[in-house]
C-alpha cells in the first residue's frame, strides 16, 4: 500500500508523527508538504493528494490541518474520493469497514499526536467489509458519474 501524506502549517507535528508510524510499519509513502514556515492554504495540499489517490497513483491519503475540516472538504471535491474526518479510534475502524474511505483527515488543534497515531494505525489496518456497504458507496459513485 502506497500512501500520499500532506498537511498545512496547522498539521506539521501530526504529519511527522504519522510519517514515523508509516516507517515503523513499513508502508511506502510520499510527503507532499507543506514546507511551511508560514501560513499556507489547505486546498493547495488537499487537492493534489486527492487527485493522486483518485488516479490510482497512490492507494490512500492522509491529510492534516488545524481542524481537519478544510482538508476533508477540499479532498471530497475530487471525484472518487471518500475522505473521512476522524478524531477517534472507533470511527477510524468504522469508516474503513463501512465507507471504504480512501483518505483520512485529522485536526492537530483537536487531537494530539499519540491519538492521531492510533487512529492512523487502525485506519490503515482495517479492511472494507463490502456487501451492503458496497451498494451504498455505489450510490455515491453513481451520483458523481451524473454530475
Ligand atoms: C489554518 O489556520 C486553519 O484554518 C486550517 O489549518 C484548518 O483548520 C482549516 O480547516
Amino acid at each position: 500500500m502506497k500512501i500520499a501524506i500532506a498537511s498545512d502549517h496547522g498539521g506539521v507535528t501530526i504529519r511527522e508523527e504519522i510519517k514515523s508510524l508509516l516507517e515503523e510499519i513499513g508502508l511506502e509513502f510520499e510527503d507532499f508538504g507543506c514546507e511551511c514556515g508560514s501560513s499556507v492554504d489547505y486546498p493547495d495540499y488537499a487537492v493534489p493528494v486527492a487527485e493522486k489517490v483518485a488516479s490510482g497513483e497512490f492507494d490512500r491519503g492522509i491529510l492534516i490541518c488545524g481542524t481537519g475540516i478544510g482538508m476533508s472538504i477540499s479532498a471530497n471535491k475530487v471525484k472518487g474520493i471518500r475522505c473521512a474526518l476522524v478524531h477517534d479510534v472507533f470511527s477510524a475502524k468504522a469508516t474503513r469497514q463501512h465507507n471504504d474511505s480512501n483518505i483520512l483527515a485529522m485536526g492537530e488543534r483537536v487531537i494530539g499526536p499519540g491519538l492521531a497515531r492510533e487512529i492512523a494505525k487502525t485506519w490503515l489496518e482495517t479492511e472494507f467489509e463490502g456487501g451492503r456497504h458496497a451498494n451504498r458507496i455505489g450510490k455515491i459513485a453513481a451520483y458523481e458519474d451524473k454530475h
